[in-house]
């Protein structure tokens, strides 16, 4: 076995591609560590010919401040998943998987061509565009809708929920419910019913951040914590990157909570007839109450939010926890009228 214990040592990356034949012995590629990821290693390798890979490699400590374990062997199951959602989304949605290697926790990916920009960014800057949005929301109810209807495939491949309960439940609902006590029994409840769920795949990570916008259009990155299990989940993850960044962009605050209305409806009518669809939108609710809660006093922060906006996340999911909003639309409207 060739070894190459870290990626982002540009000799030994070198080295490390050349002795396992993934490139010719005079290549010199070009070799640039990418910013941005926690819990991976990653590489933008730039060859001769003009091809661009991206290098991951899944760390066993993730970067955050405090101790946060993962086996690196998920990367395995991101590379399942780049070939599984080819199948599941609209084309140019999902990147190229090139090689894995299981060995040395590396996976080798086509690069999203430049330029592109990271979705998170322009949110962030206030550049809500409504296609993006609806892309969006049908990009994730492509990908529940196919998976369940291709479940002897889909579950078998994903039914492990080892990953997403050590960097989902466990830290985001688990940990947050000795942070909030008011929320503990709120949080222990919504990890039980999560785990009787496997309705379909859920991707677990469907966030801004992972999302590159090339030619306008939508790429997803970053698979590592799919599973098969609860849908729900996935809408209340994105849902609080939307409602978080109404929060944090008060002048663009009713575009937000538009766009997560449009989101939410979009996602509904691509999702077409399901069978997991009885108090679905209930459970949606709850999960993003559950993820509003986790990522403003979790382990996991929006790091966007200063400490007044985190307060502020907090006291108006409460709210909203103990008068439980019957749609997702009053859930949106009740939670930003709480905030100043
Ligand atoms: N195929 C790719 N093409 C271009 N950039 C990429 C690609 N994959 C990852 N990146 C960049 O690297 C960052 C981290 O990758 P990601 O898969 O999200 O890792 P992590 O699991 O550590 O968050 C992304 O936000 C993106 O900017
Ligand atoms: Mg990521």
């Amino acid at each position: 076995m060739i070894e190459c214990k870290n990626i982002e040592d540009p000799e030994a990356l070198v080295d490390y591609l050349r002795q396992s034949d993934r490139i010719d012995l005079d290549e010199k590629p070009t070799i640039a560590n990418l910013a941005g990821g926690v819990s991976n290693r990653t590489v933008l390798v730039s060859l001769a010919s003009g091809e661009e890979w991206v290098l991951k490699q899944a760390l066993s400590k993730l970067r955050v401040t405090v101790d946060w374990f993962s086996e690196p062997s998920r990367i395995k199951r991101e590379a399942a998943a780049m070939q599984y959602l080819t199948r599941w989304t609209p084309a140019g949605a999902i990147t190229r998987l090139i090689f894995l290697d299981e060995s040395n926790y590396i996976l080798g990916m086509e690069a999203v061509p430049q330029p592109h920009e990271n979705w998170k960014n322009m949110l962030l800057r206030g550049e809500v565009c409504r296609e993006h949005i609806v892309d969006f929301a049908v990009l994730l109810a492509s990908i529940h809708r196919n998976a369940f209807e291709n479940r002897k495939d889909s579950f078998p491949a994903f039914e492990d929920r080892s990953f997403f309960e050590s960097l989902r439940l466990e830290p985001y609902y688990g940990y947050t419910a000795t942070q909030v006590s008011e929320a503990s029994n709120f949080l222990h409840e919504l990890i039980e019913d999560t785990l009787t769920r496997q309705d379909t795949v859920v991707h677990g990570d469907y966030s801004p951040k992972n999302v590159l916008v090339h030619d306008n259009r939508l790429v997803l990155l970053d698979h590592e914590v799919i599973h098969f299990g609860e849908p729900a989940f996935d809408i209340g993850f994105s849902l609080t990157h939307l409602l978080g960044k109404a929060l944090h962009l008060r002048e663009n605050r009713s575009v937000f909570a538009k766009s997560a209305s449009l989101y939410w409806h979009t996602y509904l009518e691509n999702l077409g007839n399901v069978p997991w669809l009885e108090n679905f939108e209930t459970r949606c609710i709850r999960h993003t109450l559950g993820c509003l809660l986790a990522r403003s006093a979790g382990r996991s922060l929006l790091e966007y939010l200063d400490e007044g906006e985190r307060g502020q996340q907090i006291s108006a999911t409460l709210d909203c926890i103990a008068d439980q909003p019957h749609s997702v639309d009053d859930l949106i409207t009740n939670f930003c009228r709480k905030l100043k």
